[in-house]
């Protein structure tokens, strides 16, 4: 398993889930609208330039990694290919991370709240099988060892920078 590779592979979708911490804020996605159970569709949380700073950050990052490192799993594809993957991989997370917040809010978890699968494991899962349908084989390349190192690095990675974001008064809370 080359888990520098693993690491370069997935780094637009960690990147993309990262930054509308840092980008985000203003218009919520679902406008404050409540959804049929009375309670809000996704909550403030999710913005609009969140979600869009977070798919420009992380196809950027999938750019700079294509630029820097010849040597990962697409290492023989074209940069176009290397690009749609990493927009993929950011398109997906930022995805899951919504349906994350759908379905905590569905769970009457409040916005902010931690939930560690639904925080955590979400956007990953999601940013892989969309990466996947635009670029098969990819998954199988990760393989399960893959992922269950990709899960256990997201989820330290995931905690460190909360952290780091509370302490630097971008989070309210530090999860
Ligand atoms: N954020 C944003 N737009 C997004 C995602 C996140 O503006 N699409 C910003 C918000 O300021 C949010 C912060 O990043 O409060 C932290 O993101 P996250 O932890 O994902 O959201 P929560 O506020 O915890 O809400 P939820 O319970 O729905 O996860
Ligand atoms: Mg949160």
């Amino acid at each position: 398993m080359d888990f520098v590779a693993l690491v370069l592979l997935v780094l637009p979708a960690w990147v993309a889930n990262s930054i509308p911490v840092v980008f985000g804020g203003g218009t919520s996605i679902d406008g404050g609208r409540l959804a049929w159970d009375e309670r809000p569709w996704l909550g403030k949380g999710k913005t609009w330039k969140g979600a869009f700073s977070g798919i420009v950050f992380g196809v950027a990052a999938g750019a700079i990694v294509a630029a820097l490192f010849g040597a990962y799993y697409l290492e023989n594809a074209s940069i176009e290919a290397k690009l749609f993957v990493a927009g993929g991989l950011s398109v997906g997370a930022i995805a899951g991370d919504l349906l994350g917040s759908f379905f905590k809010r569905r769970m009457s978890t409040p916005s902010g709240q931690q939930s560690i699968v639904l925080d955590q494991m979400f956007f990953l899962v999601a940013a892989l099988l969309v990466a996947e349908v635009l670029e098969p084989g990819l998954l199988g390349y990760v393989g399960f060892q893959g992922f269950v190192f990709l899960a256990a690095l997201t989820f330290v990675l995931h905690a460190l920078f909360n952290v780091i974001a509370h302490r630097l008064k971008l989070k309210k809370v530090p999860w």
